[in-house]
């Protein structure tokens, strides 16, 4: 059967720009779920991200809100809803300490009377279709495997598990026997998120995990662009083309930016958030990274790509 693709939210890098630019040049993506917006107290929710108009990928967009009052996430679902989206992702992963030591994200992970009333409160109020992403807990790698028996009941569209504690951010090796784990205690379909960075690596989870079919790709399909078409076996590239096409693909998010965003600044500031990925790519692509981080102006900032660019740099990827 024919695996899904998911580009993984990352917040700051996946907005709009990004993901429209990317589907301009690359193909292998099923759907993207997008970075969290967030719905809480005190705070008007902004949904400029995912306005219809600004949004123009090949892919279907899947929209993800973090929050823990239904007070709060349901009329931002409707309004998602409204704009078009028929399916709503819940965040409860994020691992950022403001987020998780306030009982959001993967910090309500072991609150299971909570996350059960939610889901009671919520599910019959909203038009969408409602997924989740977890990790393994907040602290331990306990909290998934008390909660997933509980949610088996609740008409969820699928659960995309990052197999990593809250706790451990991004570090540390995923806990494929806990996510194995997690697999026999769920009847709902589930997505698989965590250090997909090759087609080898895929192929060995796919061969560990015959039962998923779903596979969300993170910081190695921004470092790899190429990678979703090479897991399609879509084509073979030559470095030289390779080449061009991330340089168009670079030219087009710039462009994303620079008509979203305002001031040097800012323009500069993101494109870094992307470069953090990028540099993986090119042999000095460190060197350029460090180069890029210390830029200040845009015309500074076009040059120092267009040169490094110009060297013909050998690709990692
Ligand atoms: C900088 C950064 C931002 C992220 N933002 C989000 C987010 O907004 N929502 C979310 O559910 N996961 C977010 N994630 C987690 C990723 O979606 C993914 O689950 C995780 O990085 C593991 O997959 P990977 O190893 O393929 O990157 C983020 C990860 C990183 C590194």
């Amino acid at each position: 059967m024919k695996k899904t693709l998911y580009m993984a939210p990352i917040l700051g890098v996946t907005g709009s720009s990004y993901r429209n630019a990317y589907s301009r040049f690359f193909e292998g993506y099923d759907c993207a779920v997008l970075p969290f917006i967030k719905s809480s107290k005190g705070r008007r929710s902004t949904l400029n991200d995912i306005l219809p108009e600004r949004n123009n990928a090949r892919f279907k967009l899947i929209p993800q809100v973090l929050d823990k009052d239904p007070e709060y996430f349901i009329p931002v679902a409707k309004a998602i809803f409204d704009l078009g989206y028929d399916t709503l992702n819940w965040n409860l992963g994020c691992p950022l300490p403001m987020v998780r030591n306030k009982g959001r994200g993967s910090g309500m992970l072991p609150l299971l009377e909570e996350i059960t009333a939610f889901l009671d409160k919520v599910l019959s109020k909203i038009p969408n279709r409602l997924s989740i992403k977890v990790r393994l807990g907040s602290t331990d790698n306990k909290a998934l495997a008390k909660l997933l028996p509980r949610l088996n009941n609740f008409p969820l569209e699928e659960i995309i598990i990052h197999p990593r504690t809250g706790k451990q951010m991004y570090k540390g090796e995923v806990d494929l026997d806990a996510f194995q784990e997690a697999l026999s205690l769920t009847k709902h379909t589930i997505v698989y998120s965590g250090d997909i960075d090759s087609v080898k690596t895929l192929k060995t989870l796919s061969k560990r995990f015959p039962r998923v079919n779903r596979w969300m790709i993170g910081r190695s399909g921004i470092t790899d662009p190429f990678l979703p078409e090479e897991i399609r076996h879509i084509t073979h590239y030559t470095d030289r083309e390779k080449l061009d096409r991330f340089l168009s693909f670079h030219a087009a998010v710039f462009a994303g930016y620079q008509k979203e965003l305002s001031g040097p600044a800012h323009l500069i500031g993101k494109m870094k958030e992307v470069w953090r990925y990028w540099a993986d790519a090119f042999e000095g692509g460190n060197r350029l990274f460090f180069k890029i981080t210390r830029t200040k102006t845009v015309k500074t900032y076009l040059l120092t790509v267009s040169d490094f660019f110009a060297t013909h740099p050998n690709l990692n990827i």
